[in-house]
């Protein structure tokens, strides 16, 4: 299954279980001061979970664009050195509001995984809330999962390791406990399974997580009930791509190999040698291009504050694993069309062609700083004869010259 079969197909499962389709909310989240960019699909519910909004539906699914470089859920520096981290990825998820609870949430996410994504079930384990013993029994005795396969894992309060079943989407807002379902890539990938010391090898990969929404947390960090129990998943499309497709990293999948091979041509175009398809500045490339794009898209320019200076933090992040493989010259704005071709159909907003026009002028401007700070480095390290570089000096490339 291609990336764009995978959306439709878990769209149009949880329609036929009710759920009305819902297009996606913009990566800038509207009305929202707590957060800097959309970081999960029930982002856009927010209001409806804590009983301020009111929608003609109470069973929701979306594919939603999510943004993780900044504030509470920020992937930005592992970006292009692990098979799974984005700054931009797309979330798969099926939402009630005061509907159905636990028992249909984990039933609807089983039978979509072997019976339409076909997944066999001894391959998949589950976590549930240490405290969880309603979720533990659906697991166990509804669905048949075998003891071995169901870890029980505690908020990080008194866990060993660092993992977390209790999801918030940020400091306030809506929380509950959770249930992850993971898929193990088999004994031939490193890794143990979740709650074990071992635990972040990429054997064992998270691939859906189902919050069983509970809670409000406020200001004080205290926590009220919601009026209705509710549900919130989120399965990263990246990810079960990558199971769906029988590979390790969510950069071989459909989407990302083409956008590698798009990053290559591009880099090369400004180049005098070749880039190297495997290496992490061109994945780190090929990821931050997508989110560079729908920023735009989505009303977001580059400056010096806010979404704004994470938009130029990650485009010069870009361009400097660019500079790396020995780009000289604008490249990066080429990348849009590729994104385009991927991802277009299932988001229109990548039709307008003024996003290249800010991608590049970007670029520009700090192909322009770059080379300002390239030369007082030269400079600075001609007359130093220590050996160390003043701090000043450290600071002032840093800060000013990108
Ligand atoms: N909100 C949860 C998450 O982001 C499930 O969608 O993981």
């Amino acid at each position: 299954m291609k990336v764009a079969d995978i959306r439709r197909t878990f769209l149009k499962f949880y329609e036929s279980k009710g759920h009305t389709i819902v297009a996606s909310s913009p990566v800038v989240p509207g009305n929202d001061p707590t957060l800097l960019f959309t970081n999960a699909g029930m982002n856009q519910f927010k209001d409806v979970y804590l009983g301020f909004d009111h929608r003609p539906y109470k069973r929701a699914t979306t594919s939603q664009k999510c943004i993780r470089a900044g504030g509470k859920h920020n992937d930005l520096d592992n970006v292009g050195y692990t098979a799974r981290h984005h700054t931009f990825f797309e979330m798969l998820g099926n939402f009630s509001f005061g509907d159905y609870f636990k028992k249909d949430a984990i039933h609807f996410a089983w039978e979509l995984l072997t019976e339409h994504f076909h997944l066999p079930p001894e391959k998949l384990w589950v976590t549930v809330y240490a405290e969880d013993q309603e979720a533990y029994d659906i697991w166990h005795k509804e669905v048949g999962i075998p003891a071995d396969r169901i870890v029980r894992i505690g908020d990080n309060k008194g866990a060993r390791y660092m993992s977390d079943n209790f999801w918030m989407m940020g400091d306030t807002g809506p929380c509950g406990p959770c249930s992850e379902i993971f898929y193990d890539h088999g004994p031939s990938v490193q890794g143990g399974p979740p709650g074990s010391p071992e635990e972040d090898g990429d054997r064992y990969m998270e691939i859906w997580n189902l919050v069983f929404m509970q809670f409000y947390r406020d200001e004080k960090g205290e926590m009220h009930k919601l009026p209705r129990p509710s549900i919130d998943t989120g399965m990263g499309l990246e990810r079960i791509a990558t199971v769906l497709q029988g590979v390790h990293s969510n950069y071989d999948i459909d989407l990302f190999k083409n956008l590698l091979a798009a990053a290559k041509a591009a880099v090369e175009s400004v180049s005098t040698v070749p880039a190297d398809i495997n290496s992490p500045s061109l994945k780190v490339i090929a990821d931050h291009i997508r989110a560079c794009a729908f920023c735009v898209a989505d009303g977001v320019l580059p400056g010096n504050e806010g979404r704004a200076y994470v938009l130029r933090r990650i485009c010069r992040r870009a361009l400097r694993h660019g500079y790396k493989l020995g780009a000289r010259g604008p490249f990066f704005y080429k990348l849009v069309d590729a994104v385009r071709k991927e991802m277009g159909e299932a988001y229109p907003e990548l039709m307008n062609h003024e996003i290249e026009k800010v991608i590049e002028a970007e670029e520009r401007r700090f192909l322009q700083t770059l080379s300002k700070g390239m030369d007082i480095l030269d400079a600075a390290i001609a007359e130093n004869k220590t050996g160390v570089l003043p701090g000043d000096v450290v600071f002032k490339l840093h800060d000013t010259y990108g």
